[in-house]
This record gives structure tokens, C-alpha cells and sequence, in this order.
């Protein structure tokens, strides 16, 4: 029986704390494929903006940054949790784009037309070199519509918050679920309700339910897509 190549371009989108990095990761490894999680692009930026003490309701100086900070992405250089490592200048930020601050206006950052246009073009340029595993919130609308595989990963709100409560707790943080969920809804609003490359699953894309499947029994079934 002839074997089928692997699809080349594989775009996976969804909310916030979904299980969109976790997969995209294990896929990529298991594929041999670049990962790419566009978010830590957007995080980087809103960063930025804070360490430079700039004004994130500032679309025209944020828009700026997003224009002239040389942002890379590139393979995890330490095993410390990191999916890859998020350098501004040669400065290693990994960690700092995930602190609390980054995680309350990111969602802002992100709907800025400029900013997006700005990160688009460049997502869009590693994308096209395929072998990838590209994650975000417009991969498969947007950024690679000509992607060869799309995946839509869903879950509540309530079963994302939970994750990310756990997550936190296991990191030592005390953190409250109430607090997380009320993020989380927030940041959902925000990505999905903004003008430009709102968050959607593509009319091409397969629609994985995370709520009924742990994180082995998604890596299987969006293997076996791929297969
Ligand atoms: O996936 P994440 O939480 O790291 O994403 C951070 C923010 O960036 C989130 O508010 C949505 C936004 N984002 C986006 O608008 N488009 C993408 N392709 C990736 C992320």
C-alpha cells in the first residue's frame, strides 16, 4: 500500500488555554516538524510595551514596536517547561511573555489591525517554508489558509480555567479558580468578538472537543488525521 506524506502545513487554533501548545509540541516532535506557537509573538510585544513603560491603550506607539522589535521564536534551547524560546534582541523573555501582567493585556495588543498585520506577515513567511506546526487563534482563517491540515481544539471555559488553575498550583502559585475563569471568559470575549482575524474555527477545519478527551487521546486522534 503506497504511504501518504504527512500534510505539511498543519495549522491548530483555538481559545485560550485549550491544549492548542501542549499538542502542537508533541506533534511537531513526533513529526519531526518546526513548532511555532504564534501567541509568544503577541506576548512578546505586549512586553515589550510594559518593560518600556509605554501605554498599552497607545495603539500607534505599540504598533510601533510590533513594527521594529526584533522578535525571534526559535527551538527550545533548556528543558524547563519552554515549548521554544522567546528572544527580543538576543534577550532570552521566554518566561517573562507568561507573567500575569503580559497575560491581561495581550488580548488588547492582539487586536491592534497594525500589530497583527505587522506579526501576520512574519508568521506567515515561517509558515510557508512548511514542515510546520503552526498554533494560534487565525492560522487556518488567516495567516496559512492554504494549510493542509486544520484543527479547531475546543473546550468550556470552565474546563480551561481548570487546567490553567492546575497548572499554576503545580508551579506553586496560589492562585483562585474564580479569578482564573473570569480571565479566561475575558480573553475569550476579547479574541473572539475583535473586528480583525477574530478567534473562529475555518469552515475547512476539524473540530476536536478537548472536554471529553485528555491530552494522549487528542495527540492520537489528530495523529491519526495525519496519517
Ligand atoms: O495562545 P496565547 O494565550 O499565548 O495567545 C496570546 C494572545 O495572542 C491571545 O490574546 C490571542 C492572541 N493571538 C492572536 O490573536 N492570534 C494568534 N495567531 C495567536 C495569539
Amino acid at each position: 500500500m503506497p504511504t501518504k506524506t504527512p500534510p505539511s502545513i498543519i495549522a491548530i487554533d483555538g481559545p485560550a488555554a485549550s491544549g492548542k501548545s501542549t499538542l502542537g509540541l508533541k506533534l511537531a516532535n513526533e513529526l519531526g516538524y518546526l513548532f511555532f506557537d504564534t501567541g509568544v509573538m503577541y506576548r512578546a510585544v505586549t512586553w515589550i510595551a510594559l518593560d518600556h513603560h509605554i501605554d498599552i491603550m497607545n495603539e500607534k506607539a505599540v504598533t510601533a514596536l510590533a513594527e521594529n522589535s526584533p522578535i525571534d521564536v526559535v527551538p527550545a534551547s533548556k528543558s524547563d517547561g519552554r515549548g521554544c524560546d522567546v528572544l527580543v534582541a538576543g534577550r532570552d523573555i521566554t518566561w517573562e511573555t507568561r507573567l500575569p501582567e503580559v497575560d491581561a493585556n495581550v488580548s488588547v495588543v492582539s487586536a491592534y489591525a497594525g500589530v497583527r498585520a505587522a506579526l501576520s506577515q512574519q508568521q506567515r513567511r515561517i509558515g510557508q517554508r512548511g514542515e510546520v506546526v503552526m498554533v494560534g487563534r487565525d492560522i487556518g482563517t488567516v495567516v496559512l489558509p492554504e494549510a493542509d491540515l486544520k484543527v479547531y481544539l475546543d473546550a468550556t471555559a470552565e474546563e480551561r480555567a481548570k487546567r490553567r488553575f492546575d497548572e499554576l498550583t503545580a508551579r506553586g502559585a496560589k492562585v483562585d479558580y474564580d479569578d482564573i475563569l473570569a480571565k479566561v471568559s475575558e480573553r475569550d470575549r476579547i479574541d473572539s468578538t475583535r473586528d480583525i482575524a477574530p478567534l473562529k474555527a475555518a469552515d475547512d477545519a476539524v473540530v476536536v472537543d478537548s472536554n471529553i478527551l485528555n491530552v494522549d487521546e487528542v495527540f492520537e486522534r489528530v495523529l491519526n488525521l495525519c496519517k
